[in-house]
């Protein structure tokens, strides 16, 4: 878990929870810009984040020409395929809100193979990041039934010590897409914070094993940004007990 400060807001629906963190990102992206020349907002895939994304595109006063967007992870299909996390982030954000198009920065997939996927968007961040110690300024993660966060599962091997910044990853036979590009766990730590997003009952065992026995089995809890980690959950994922 978190090296400093944990903080759980529990909402009563997906909805709430969007509104939520949408005004925390709308603070903390004040709050950066005020010092520094860019925001940079990774960006989670699957369904949680949709609802938070569109209420970021209805927002008329961020300043999308110093926000600049990347993901934590992709599926390696084309964009326009219907499980593709740029899909659905052009979907209910991207299309929706005056986003310059050279602030996306959207994992590439069309490569020579999923090798080269990665090490295209390795690059993309190197050039983004490497003259800082910190790379995103907020990384939103969901987290699986499992316990994964972007595309680093429970099975994936050498998650703690990676060198590399971005890699390929093959996910359990339980998930649709099996490539997977994924940051690795070192970036995604070097973020300033993270922001989880939990919604749904299905979800309340993994969360209450990453948040509440940080249990080391499961990717979520290797999350430790160099600032702090916030988890915005419905009440249906809070675990039962939890204060
Ligand atoms: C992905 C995501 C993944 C997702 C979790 C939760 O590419 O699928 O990055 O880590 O956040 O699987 O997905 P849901 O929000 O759909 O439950």
């Amino acid at each position: 878990m978190c090296k400093r400060s944990t903080t759980i807001r529990v909402s009563p629906t997906l909805d709430a929870l969007s509104h939520a963190a949408a005004q925390d990102l709308r603070t903390h992206i004040a709050s950066i810009l005020e010092t520094h020349d860019r925001y940079a907002l990774a960006l989670a895939g699957g369904s949680t984040p949709e609802r938070l994304y569109e209420l970021l595109a209805e927002d008329g006063n961020l300043p999308w020409t110093r926000i600049h967007l990347f993901w934590g992870d992709e599926r390696f299909v084309p964009h326009d395929h219907p499980q593709s996390n740029v899909r659905m982030a052009r979907r209910t954000l991207i299309d929706a809100a005056p986003i310059p198009a050279e602030n996306v920065h959207p994992i590439p997939v069309k490569t020579d193979g999923p090798g080269a996927a990665a090490k295209a968007y390795a690059e993309i961040l190197q050039e983004a990041f490497s003259s800082q110690q910190t790379t995103f300024d907020t990384a939103l993660l969901g987290l699986g039934a499992d316990g994964h966060t972007a595309s680093l599962f429970p099975e994936t091997d050498g998650l703690l010590d990676d060198y590399r910044w971005v890699r390929v990853v093959t996910a359990p036979d339980r998930h649709d897409v099996p490539t997977r590009i994924s940051c690795t766990l070192p970036v995604l730590n070097r973020s300033r914070r993270a922001v989880f997003l939990v919604a749904g009952e299905h979800k309340r065992e993994a969360l209450r094993r990453v948040v509440d026995e940080k249990d080391e089995f499961l990717p979520a809890t290797h999350v430790r940004p160099r600032g702090s980690c916030d988890w915005y959950v419905d009440e249906a994922a809070r675990p039962s007990g939890s204060p």
